[in-house]
């Protein structure tokens, strides 16, 4: 009966952590993300890149090299604009940023 139970326990931590793997920001809602990220943060990395916003994510020399790191530099860039967001918004925006550009698993 314990090993049972061990087994069982032992599953769902698998479980668990595959479907961490799988999508570090698991429950973002991708199309706000994305609304948000074009609304507040494309013009100025725009303005860094001859009008080519995307290459602050794709340039060589990029600084966010894991998914924490991009929850983090999100952060920090909203923080600094004092947007005020939610975890959640910057959950969002986070997620939209991975499944476009960095793709981290
Ligand atoms: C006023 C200008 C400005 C705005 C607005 C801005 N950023 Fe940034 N962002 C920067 C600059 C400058 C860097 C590059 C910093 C560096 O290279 O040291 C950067 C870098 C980043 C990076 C890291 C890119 C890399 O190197 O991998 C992310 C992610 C990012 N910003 C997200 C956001 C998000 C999300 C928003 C909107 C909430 C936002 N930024 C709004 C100026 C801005």
């Amino acid at each position: 009966m314990r090993g049972f139970r061990y087994t069982v326990a032992t599953v769902a931590t698998l479980f668990a952590s595959t479907a961490t793997l799988a999508n570090p920001f698991g429950g973002a809602n991708l199309e706000n993300g994305r609304k948000m990220h074009a609304e507040h943060c494309v013009a100025c990395h725009a303005e860094k890149f001859e009008g080519d916003a995307a290459r602050m994510y794709l340039r060589s020399d990029h600084k966010v090299k894991s998914a924490s790191a991009l929850t983090q530099q999100v952060t920090t860039c909203v923080t600094m604009l004092k947007l005020g967001w939610f975890p959640e918004e910057e959950l969002d925006v986070a997620g939209y940023l991975n499944k476009e550009y960095y793709k981290f698993k």
